[in-house]
């Protein structure tokens, strides 16, 4: 549930079926997907896996960059550490920006943080890849209310996608 001070937004690109990625990377590269992605983020915290951080060539520019590992000798210079999602929210709650804290990505981090989420920014791309091993859990509208959708774009190669935010329905005291 909401608290007042700290939103906890996931961001993510899914296709039809939740797929997220596919062995170690991104199964799709939409240059407006990427720009979204850094405009919303930006000046935000950023919580990710350690698989996700391994997958990007440094830490994300203008943002704290979070990263969890059970690996307590892990460490890389341009980004904090935790060794748990609990620990790296508390981090986010004191870095600066922590009106909106993000969590993007990968599938275990999903995964583990969707109880706490508040919202959800998700590009959803209009396709059901063949090649896929990591997966979004799944998003139903009982739980969740769609607060804006845009039209759906197409990409020089053809690929459909919008954009979609949510935000978890409040249970009544
Ligand atoms: N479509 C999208 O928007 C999107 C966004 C982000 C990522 N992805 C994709 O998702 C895939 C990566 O996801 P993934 O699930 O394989 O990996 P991940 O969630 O990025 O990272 C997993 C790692 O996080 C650490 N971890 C997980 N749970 C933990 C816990 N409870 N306590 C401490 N550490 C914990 C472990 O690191 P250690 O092994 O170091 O202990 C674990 O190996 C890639 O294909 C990536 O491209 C897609």
């Amino acid at each position: 549930m909401e608290n007042s001070k700290n939103n906890i937004c996931a961001i993510v690109a899914i296709g039809d079926n939740f797929e997220i990625g596919y062995n170690g990377d991104l199964i799709w590269h939409i240059k407006e997907d990427l720009k979204r992605f850094k405009s919303l983020t930006m000046c935000h915290p950023v919580i990710m896996g350690r698989k996700t951080r391994d997958s990007l060539p440094k830490a994300l520019p203008g943002r704290t960059n979070i990263v969890i590992t059970r690996n307590p000798e892990y460490t890389a210079s341009d980004s904090l550490i935790a060794h748990s999602l609990t620990e790296a929210i508390e981090i986010a709650k004191n870095s600066e920006g922590s009106e909106k804290i993000f969590i993007i990505g990968g599938g275990q981090i999903y995964e583990d943080a969707f109880p706490l989420l508040d919202s959800l920014e998700i590009t959803h791309v209009y396709d059901t890849p063949k090649e896929t091993d990591t997966y979004f859990p799944k998003v139903t509208l009982d739980d969740w209310v769609l607060t804006e959708k845009s039209e759906i774009f197409e990409t020089p190669d053809g690929l459909k996608y919008d954009f979609e935010s949510l935000s978890r329905k409040k249970t009544k005291p």
